[in-house]
Order: C-alpha cells, then sequence, then structure tokens
C-alpha cells in the first residue's frame, strides 16, 4: 500500500460494526493507519479486519463493550501493548431511542446513558496517559445533531448534548497537552441506527424522516478523516453536518 497520510499512526475506532465507525475505520485504514476496531458482535469486527487487511491494511479486532469499564480499560490496553502507541481515538459507539420522555423505558435511558457518555469517557480515560506521555493524540467524539438541537428524542438527545459539551471542556483542558479533540455532530444517517429501536419508535422515526436523502457513513467518515489530518497546530473544534433537506 502507497504511504497515506495517516501512515505510522495508530487509531482505535469503537463502533466499528456497522456505520459510521465501520466507514470511518476503513477511511483511516485506506490513509495507511493501524487500526483497532472494537464493539461487541465479534464476526462482523473479524470480516472487517480481514476486508482491511485484504485492501493492503493493518487491523487489530478486539470484543469490547464500552459501557464496561474494565472491558474499555483492557481495549485501550490492548492497544498500547500490541501497536506500541495510540494516536487517534475515535468514540462512534452509541444506542439511541429517538422518542418522548414519557415512551423511553428506564432500561433505556440507562444503556443510553451508559453507552453514550460512560461508553466514552472509560476509554478516554484509558487513553488520556498515553497520549500525554506521547506529546500528541487526537480524541473524535460522536455526538450528534441532537445534541446541539433539540429533536423529539429527549433522553438520547441529553446524552448527546452531554457529551458534546464534555468534548469542548476537555478540549479546553487538553489542548495545552498537544491533545486535539473533535466533537462530530451528524444529523439523519442511513445506518443500523433506527432499525435497533422498538418498533413504535422506529416506526414514528421513519415517518418522520419520510423519503428525505439521508446521509452516507462515508460522508462522516470523510469529515472525521478531514479532522484528523490537519495539521497538529489546527484543531477542527465541532463539525455539524445535515442532509440538506432536513429542518
Ligand atoms: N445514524 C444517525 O442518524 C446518527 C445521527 C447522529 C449521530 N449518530 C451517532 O453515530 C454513532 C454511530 O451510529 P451509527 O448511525 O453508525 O449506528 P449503528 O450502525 O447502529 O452503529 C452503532 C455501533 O455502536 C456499537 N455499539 C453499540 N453499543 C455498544 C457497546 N455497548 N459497546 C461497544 N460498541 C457498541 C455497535 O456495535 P455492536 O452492536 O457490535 O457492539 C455499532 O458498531 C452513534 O454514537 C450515534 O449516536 C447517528
Amino acid at each position: 500500500m502507497q504511504p497515506g497520510k495517516l501512515s505510522g499512526k495508530v487509531a482505535l475506532v469503537t463502533g466499528a460494526t456497522s456505520g459510521i465507525g465501520e466507514a470511518t475505520a476503513l477511511a483511516l485504514a485506506a490513509e495507511g493507519a493501524h487500526v483497532a476496531i472494537a464493539a461487541r458482535r465479534v464476526r462482523r469486527l473479524n470480516d472487517l479486519a480481514e476486508r482491511i487487511r485484504q485492501a493492503g491494511g493493518e487491523a487489530l479486532p478486539i470484543e469490547t463493550d464500552v459501557a464496561d469499564e474494565a472491558q474499555a480499560s483492557e481495549m485501550v490496553g490492548r492497544v498500547l501493548r500490541e501497536c506500541g502507541r495510540l494516536d487517534l481515538l475515535l468514540n462512534v459507539a452509541g444506542v439511541g431511542v429517538a422518542a418522548p420522555f414519557q415512551n423511553t423505558t428506564t432500561a433505556e435511558y440507562r444503556q443510553m446513558v451508559d453507552v453514550n457518555i460512560l461508553g466514552v469517557l472509560y476509554p478516554i480515560h484509558a487513553a488520556l496517559p498515553a497520549m500525554k506521555r506521547q506529546g500528541d493524540g487526537h480524541i473524535v467524539i460522536v455526538s450528534s445533531g441532537t445534541g446541539r438541537y433539540i429533536h423529539p428524542s429527549t433522553v438520547y438527545s441529553g446524552t448527546k448534548h452531554a457529551i458534546s459539551a464534555i468534548a469542548e471542556s476537555l478540549r479546553r483542558e487538553i489542548g495545552k497537552d498537544w491533545i486535539r479533540v473533535t466533537c462530530i455532530e451528524p444529523g439523519a444517517v442511513k445506518t443500523e441506527f433506527t432499525s435497533r429501536m422498538r418498533e413504535d419508535v422506529r416506526k414514528s422515526v421513519e415517518q418522520r424522516l419520510g423519503d428525505m436523502e439521508q446521509l452516507e457513513s462515508e460522508d462522516i467518515a470523510a469529515a472525521i478523516l478531514y479532522a484528523v489530518t490537519q495539521p497538529r497546530r489546527i484543531n477542527i473544534n465541532i463539525l455539524t453536518l445535515y442532509p440538506t433537506q432536513q429542518a
């Protein structure tokens, strides 16, 4: 493979088994990064690793539930042990029940808080000491447009507002150590995201979106690639990308 813009870099992508995470892993690998890929579905992780290798790239699949602190910590530990460093941490894993508060169960609140907030904080906590030692690093957090504006998805929106706020505070805290933080806030993207929701919620989301042309996962991966290939002096703070027709 020809050297790319990320040759020599080690990246860790959570939520790599579908949608935005998968597209991001492929985009980073195509630019030469050694990509560690993490999520819970092992077969999909292994398939993706194989596709990356067949294209001439390097991949390390790591089965991980990011909402489990010990697993999140071990995921980062494995990357450091097996790849020697960690340059890019891409927190893509997320779950959502895009429903009003009164149509969301307490188990669903808990899962969204666990994955969308704690599942981002644990990997960052584990990665920061190594990035500080390296004097270099970049953390990307995939939040959502619903983390900036209000859409009818009360708890999901709340978790994404929290993580967008955390991203900006963290950026201000660790930029002096040459660690960059970028928050990505997409509108509707065509992935498996809605298909994981309860049937009534999925139907109401599909009805709301209608036949609007949604973004593709590759559109978000390209935005992430843009942010992580800037010169070191530039921190892309926030990228908000919506389908042109989405209000
Ligand atoms: N699609 C949209 O319209 C949209 C819009 C704005 C923001 N987003 C955000 O974009 C991110 C990616 O979503 P997507 O649209 O690409 O959806 P997706 O296709 O459903 O992908 C979600 C990914 O997260 C992983 N994941 C879920 N829970 C996990 C856990 N506990 N531990 C580890 N991995 C976990 C899933 O893998 P496993 O099931 O294999 O673990 C999967 O790889 C999410 O943070 C989402 O909130 C999506």
